[in-house]
């Protein structure tokens, strides 16, 4: 599978956001965490192997759907 046009970002903005890749198929799990501090981004792709992002944190994520803010729990 190809989605090379197809990017997400996600702008941390605070210290210690959490990206974490989920698997593909029938079975989801976590397969990739990455830590993003304030100002750091990340873009990243769907791809054969991740097929849901889960982010922790506060964030600001960019898709073609739009963008959406996540919030952190304190
Ligand atoms: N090896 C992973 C993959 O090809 C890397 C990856 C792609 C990833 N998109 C991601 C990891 C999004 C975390 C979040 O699927």
């Amino acid at each position: 599978m190809s989605d090379s046009g197809n990017f997400i970002s996600i702008k941390a903005l605070e210290d210690g956001v959490n990206v974490i890749g989920l698997t593909r198929g029938s079975n989801t799990k976590f397969h990739h965490s990455e830590k993003l501090d304030k100002g750091e981004v990340m873009i990243a792709q769907f791809t054969e192997h991740t097929s849901a992002v889960k982010i922790r944190g506060k964030a600001s994520i960019l898709t073609s759907h739009g963008e959406v803010t996540s919030d952190s729990k304190k």
